[in-house]
């Protein structure tokens, strides 16, 4: 089967790959321990479980759903925008349900690039941003996240000449993987950017809800002007423990809103209702969920990041997001370590040169297993290197 150019293009899913080995050795024998992936182990809400149930007894909600979303779900989520936030969208314009935000991501490039454009990446990136990017024939313009900036772009640093072809600049706040956090000057001087050269931000918010400290996550909507150049992407997977369910939404700018809707209705015939139903369902739980369930990944991060460093990789500690963002060992390249540790140990870390070049030096650990699991990969790590 001879298959399209773009085909050249695309690699293999890293953690479909990733899928595959940690299958490989858990059938060997091997009690691995997977710290890679950000897929989290606690449930989904009881409520939200229960009305998924009772809405899927229904026939009516057997039939073909809304291709943009059910009106009682666009409703649900400018509400919880306008309380979590203090931004105020219009339910049917500015608000479009997806099928988890990676679809969105991919989708959003398409509806904004041209061949020959420039797409500003931040580097390490979730792979999304390229792969929707490069796939319309668009030139990824990589911006370094270094930890002596904190992680964040150095937006003044584009060169003129990139930002006369740049078309789009993609954000990720809070950051994966680098655990990077953004203050509300950055998002400002982002806005500003945009407004100046015409670009289209995508800002990826998928960890908007895994926080620790008292100061939460801000949405770049909440800078002035940002709706006329922003879109977001929000999703429930994380923060409602529903990744399996998926379900994402798009928010911000409302004609890309609406490209988008257009361009996915010409693809998928939107969301089994009942999955509608129960995100309703946890748009409306009192943020006490939320907070609960942090207080779980906090002190499950206190015991990756204290063990990190304890066997000198280091690690700062996150504000945010579900991950640490550990440097390696020197003998080591990301890769090298990342392996040497599984065949070792059975200890499953991602390497930091899986999310890009800049990721070159670091590993990303998950906080998605219990404290005792981590502890135990912990123990293991420390053992193996001090062999
Ligand atoms: C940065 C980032 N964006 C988006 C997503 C996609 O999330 P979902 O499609 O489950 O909403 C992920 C998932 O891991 C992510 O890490």
């Amino acid at each position: 089967m001879q298959l399209s150019r773009l085909m050249d293009t695309i690699p293999p899913y890293h953690f479909a790959d990733a899928k595959k080995r940690i299958a490989d050795r858990q059938a060997a024998g091997v009690d691995v321990i997977t710290l890679s992936m950000g897929d989290p182990d606690l449930p989904a809400p009881e409520a939200v479980v229960e009305r998924l149930c009772s809405a899927a007894h229904d026939p009516q909600n057997h039939r073909y759903p809304e291709y943009r979303g059910m009106r009682a779900l666009h409703e649900a989520i400018a509400a919880w925008f306008e309380r979590r936030f203090g931004v105020r969208l219009t339910p049917e314009q500015d608000i479009l349900p997806l099928l988890g935000s990676k679809e969105g991501l991919a989708y959003a490039a398409m509806a904004v690039l041209n061949a020959g454009d420039v797409a500003l990446i931040p580097d390490p990136y979730y792979t999304v941003y390229v792969t929707g990017s490069t796939s319309v024939g668009a030139q990824p313009y990589l911006l370094p996240l270094l930890e002596e900036n904190d992680f964040l772009p150095d937006l003044s640093s584009i060169p003129a000449d990139v930002l006369d072809k740049a078309r789009v600049l993609w954000l990720n706040y809070p950051n994966n993987p680098t655990t990077g956090f953004a203050p509300r000057a950055f998002f400002e001087q982002a806005v500003e950017l945009a407004h100046r050269h015409n670009l289209v931000i995508i800002h990826d918010m998928a960890y908007a809800e895994v926080y620790f400290a008292d100061e939460r996550p801000m949405s770049i909507l909440q800078i002035s002007g940002a709706s006329d150049v922003a879109v977001e992407l929000h999703s429930l997977s994380k923060t409602y423990n529903m990744a399996g369910f998926r379900m994402g939404m798009l928010v911000g700018n409302s004609t890309l809103v609406d490209a988008v809707g257009r361009l996915k209705s010409n693809v998928d015939s939107g969301i089994f209702r009942p999955i509608q139903y129960a995100a309703i369902e946890a748009l409306n739980l009192p943020v006490t969920w939320i907070e609960q369930r942090n207080e779980v990944y906090k002190r499950r991060r206190d015991i990756l990041v204290e063990g990190c460093n304890s066997v000198g990789m280091y690690a700062r500690s996150p504000k945010a997001g579900l991950y640490v963002w550990a440097r390696v060992p020197e003998r080591f390249t990301s890769k090298e370590f990342a392996n040497w540790l599984f065949d070792k140990t059975g200890v499953y870390l991602t390497a930091g040169s899986n999310f890009g070049k800049a990721g070159e030096g670091y590993v990303r650990i998950s906080m998605t297993e219990p404290e005792e699991r981590i502890q135990t990969a912990i123990d293991r790590i420390k053992t193996a290197l001090q062999s």
